[in-house]
């Protein structure tokens, strides 16, 4: 196992569409995933995906228990998704702050489908399929738009909302930044 290095935003390699995973519960996905997990806890995220770590596969981890860096952010099961796809369950659009391992330091206010539902596979080839709301489905558009090279800046409709965290959350009028994640 082993603390990867993440890649930040102007690498290109985060840009780029990642392949889908072709072969489930091999030890070259396992040792991928026990990297994501260490690299993740270590940087105490709340998700994390592979072309972060420069991994052009399409395989995505997310979790957050209850955590005293975000008191106010819901609980989200530990999981490992695999070729995800999603489907919105409204047009209903949320917007809330976040913030990426690959944009450190700073936060943007990010719209974001509030209901989806989720499926893919788990590293041993078992079905996931969710229908979430929220934070969770927050958290799970976040992570696939990796796996597109997408970044959330490129989603943030007013720019004014983005910026570094100690400047935007100075006078505590935006709200707390740690209601958000980075991931
Ligand atoms: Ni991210």
């Amino acid at each position: 196992m082993a603390v990867r290095k993440i890649l930040r935003m102007g690498d290109p390699f985060l840009l780029q569409r990642a392949n889908e995973v072709e072969e489930f519960d091999t030890p070259e996905l396992k040792q991928l995933i026990e990297d994501m997990l260490e690299t993740m806890t270590a940087c105490d995220g709340a998700g994390l995906a592979a072309p972060q770590i420069g991994v052009d596969q399409r395989v995505v981890i997310f979790g957050v228990e209850h955590n005293p860096r975000y008191p106010e952010a819901e609980e989200v099961p530990l999981t490992i998704l695999i070729n995800p796809v999603i489907e919105p369950r409204s047009d209903e659009i949320e917007i809330a702050w976040e913030g990426c391992l690959s944009v450190p330091g700073m936060r943007g206010a990010v719209p974001r489908n509030t209901s989806i539902r989720y499926h893919g596979m788990d590293q041993f080839g078992q079905s996931i399929d969710r229908t979430v709301s929220g934070f969770h489905a927050r958290v799970v558009q976040h992570e696939c738009d990796h796996l597109d090279g997408i970044l959330y800046p490129s989603r943030i409709e007013d720019m004014r909302y983005f910026g570094f965290t100690e400047e935007l959350f100075e006078e505590g009028s935006l709200g707390n930044p740690h209601a958000s994640c980075e991931t």
